[in-house]
């Protein structure tokens, strides 16, 4: 058994044995958790069905009006300076004057909410003190009444209450405390907050860095109902991956709105990159690393350090992503196009057609299924890479696929508009398709399951920055918007068009991906012990978006003009109710980094009988005790000895081939009599009727 194999089943045994151990905040700073090989599957913290009922006189009164706040423009200019500044939170006098206010009036409403279309607009963010209030006072308990409840995998008519941050009860006629917030869901349906697994918040790259950062990246994410971020913490060839983790998390900690976790990126190999893999593994929550197999001459990994890598990700339990491009074949078409003279957009896509992805997508299958290590494929762009990894999973190759926003909810005929910003402003890799039936055939990959999840690839450049490729389509810095609208347009694009259902929708905008990293059910589900991060979409509002109104600092936006169906009129993150018809309520610092511990049973579940049902069997046999021909030392053969070529050297005149076969030159009898063939054994005769090649007329002999 190999030493994976043997971790894998010590990992099994004890999971047996111990109470998976969940700890919050898991970092550098705080003690290692026993278990981290532990799934959250099953254990929910501090759970209780019931509650003492707790039945003081209920006040009637009304959900307190949010302050009418100022224009998104002056929230802009009270943040100060982009990437990445921002004005402390606290200072809101007004803000915490409406949170006293909100905080402990008792509100139950009878009246019936009727799901219309609301502005967004931003507020005040919150006072960070009293958000981070854990003292059970009544702020920070909150019933979500008269929605319907969607999970991926069954819809209830359900009130949800909830208490410092995670779902108590889940049920009708529930019992409350006096005191308690009630956000009237009527109408609406109310599910898990979304998971993005896969952004870049002000990611250093192509000698720029990405506009969005962890503050105005995560307060857009909330705005548009994704309550939780996955960013790639990304070192440059040669750097400690333990040191990109810390400074990704010294950027992310101050400034996340909403939960976050990381992957890590493995842009180089040597055996201390493989250390560093276990240590982030064991220490420090991440179970997910990322090859490129694009981007050459920077974090691109040739096929021997992938399988390096694939390879440590199974011995640790983890889970290895790609970017699935091949970096050769599009530095060669780069080139070529460059030499013609298309230096414009348009020679992005033209220099990664599909199958340059699907190749990669491929190859990175194969791999990984020799190795026998799950593999995901992010940000899948095309029907071909798509299909592809429906092969290999319909083969049993454990692969699992990611699809972004941007693919489901556009193309890449936009790379030939003739405005150069526009046509710049969707350069991303791998590419969107010049093809306007990929969008629908990748959300129809998602009903069936060949695909699992949906990110963004969320990796903003303002228009300045997009131009510094304005004479050259390499330099155009690569990345779009989406983590504010995701959530929108696949509503709109899957369950308006009827290819998904609610509860699809949940599995892939969320469930999945809380399986898939091992965060689920704390994230992922609406039930008692998960987290109280929770959308209270309503499905029937429309907006138009818009970068003129959307929450990113980017000033382009993919999906500009597209009029979407289902907006999150309520979003609840960690228990506070963050949305608020259309007032965001951001605070920095108010989310939390989320450990994503190994050996997710989603993905391992399964690799170890897997190895074991697949394992190479010898076969038993007699050994062999016939001559063994000789090599000499450049390999070739000097003396040859076998049952059909005889040792005897005097039938050789003529050496043997270049493969050490007879030659046929020589003659098979001696002057003395003898014949070549003395020696072997006889054989039972063989008669050919019809020998390959078709019957001889007549013997030649
Ligand atoms: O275009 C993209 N995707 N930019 C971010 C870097 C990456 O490839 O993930
Ligand atoms: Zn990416």
């Amino acid at each position: 058994m190999s030493s994976g194999s043997r971790r894998a089943s010590r990992f099994l045994q004890e999971k047996e044995d111990e109470v998976p151990q969940w700890i919050p905040g898991l970092g550098t700073d705080k003690p290692r958790p026993r278990t981290l090989g532990t799934s959250f599957f099953g254990y929910v913290p501090d759970a209780f069905v019931e509650k003492t009922p707790f039945l003081p006189s209920e006040k009637k009164a009304t959900t307190p009006t949010p302050k009418d706040s100022e224009t998104k423009e002056a929230e802009h200019k009270s943040e100060g300076a982009p990437n990445g500044q921002y004005l402390d939170p606290s200072s809101s006098k007004e803000f915490q004057r409406d949170m006293d206010a909100s905080s402990d009036e008792g509100v139950v409403t009878e009246e019936v909410v009727v799901p219309q279309r609301v502005e967004r607009r931003a507020a005040e963010p919150w006072d960070a003190q009293s958000v981070d209030s854990t003292d059970g006072s009544a702020q920070n308990r909150l019933l979500i009444k008269g929605g319907r409840v969607v999970n991926d995998d069954m819809m209830q008519d359900a009130d949800v209450y909830i208490e410092d941050g995670i779902i108590k009860q889940v049920g009708t006629n529930l019992h409350t405390p006096g005191g308690t917030r009630v956000v009237e869901a009527k109408g609406h349906l109310v599910m898990p907050g979304g998971i993005d697994t896969h952004t870049h918040m002000q990611l250093p790259f192509m000698g720029t860095f990405a506009v969005d950062d962890f503050y105005t990246g995560t307060r857009a994410a909330l705005a548009g109902g994704t309550t939780m971020i996955m960013d790639f913490a990304i070192p440059q060839k040669g750097e400690s991956l333990v040191e990109a983790y810390h400074r990704w998390r010294s950027w992310a900690d101050p400034k996340v709105c909403c939960d976050y976790a990381l992957h890590v990126g493995v842009t180089w190999w040597c055996d201390k990159v493989g250390k560093e893999m276990e240590e982030l593994t064991e220490e420090h929550g991440i179970n997910s690393f990322k090859m490129f197999m694009a981007y050459k001459d920077t974090w691109q990994l040739d096929d021997h350090d992938l399988l390096e890598s694939f390879k440590q990700c199974k011995e640790i339990g983890a889970l290895a992503q790609v970017h699935a491009e091949n970096g050769d074949i599009i530095k060669e078409n780069t080139a070529k196009l460059l030499d013609m003279g298309i230096t414009g957009p348009e020679g992005h896509e033209l220099s990664r057609p599909e199958e340059v992805e699907a190749e990669a997508t491929n190859r990175a299958c194969v791999l990984a299924n020799q190795i026998g290590c799950p593999l995901y494929i992010c940000n899948i762009m095309s029907k071909s890479a798509a299909s592809a990894l429906g092969e290999h999973r319909r083969r049993g190759t454990l692969v699992w696929g990611e699809t972004i926003a941007a693919a489901l909810g556009t193309d890449g005929s936009h790379y030939y508009n003739p405005c150069w910003q526009h046509a710049a402003g969707h350069v991303l890799s791998p590419p969107l398709r010049n093809d306007s039936s990929t969008p629908s055939s990748l959300m129809e990959l998602l009903d069936v399951g060949d695909l699992q999840t949906t990110g963004t690839d969320n990796c903003t450049f303002s228009a300045s920055q997009k131009a510094l490729g304005k004479d050259d389509f390499t330099k155009i810095p690569n990345g779009v918007n989406g983590v504010e609208d995701r959530m929108s347009v696949i509503w709109e694009k899957g369950v308006v068009s009827g290819k998904i259902d609610p509860c699809k929708f949940v599995a892939v905008t969320s469930t999945n991906a809380a399986k898939i990293f091992n965060i689920y059910p704390k994230k992922g589900r609406i039930a008692v012990g998960s987290d109280a991060d929770i959308v209270v979409w309503n499905p029937h509002a429309t907006r138009t978006i818009s970068a003129k109104t959307h929450y990113q600092a980017v000033d382009f936006n993919i999906f500009e003009g597209m009029e979407v169906h289902g907006i999150a009129d309520y979003v609840i993150c960690h228990g506070r109710v963050v949305v608020e018809e259309g007032n965001v309520r951001a605070v920095s610092g108010m989310g939390k980094f989320v450990p994503t511990p190994s050996h997710s049973p989603y993905v391992y579940g399964r690799v170890q009988e897997r190895d074991i049902a697949n394992a190479p069997k010898k076969v038993d046999r007699a050994p062999y005790d016939g001559p063994v021909i000789q090599l000499n030392n450049q390999g070739l053969t000097q003396a040859v000895e076998s049952s059909i070529i005889p040792t005897n050297q005097e039938f050789y005149t003529r050496g043997p081939t270049r493969c050490g076969g007879l030659n046929l030159h020589d003659s098979s009898f001696h002057v003395s009599g003898a014949q070549m063939n003395d020696k072997s054994p006889k054989r039972p005769s063989v008669k050919v009727h019809n020998p390959p090649g078709g019957k001889a007329s007549g013997s030649f002999w």
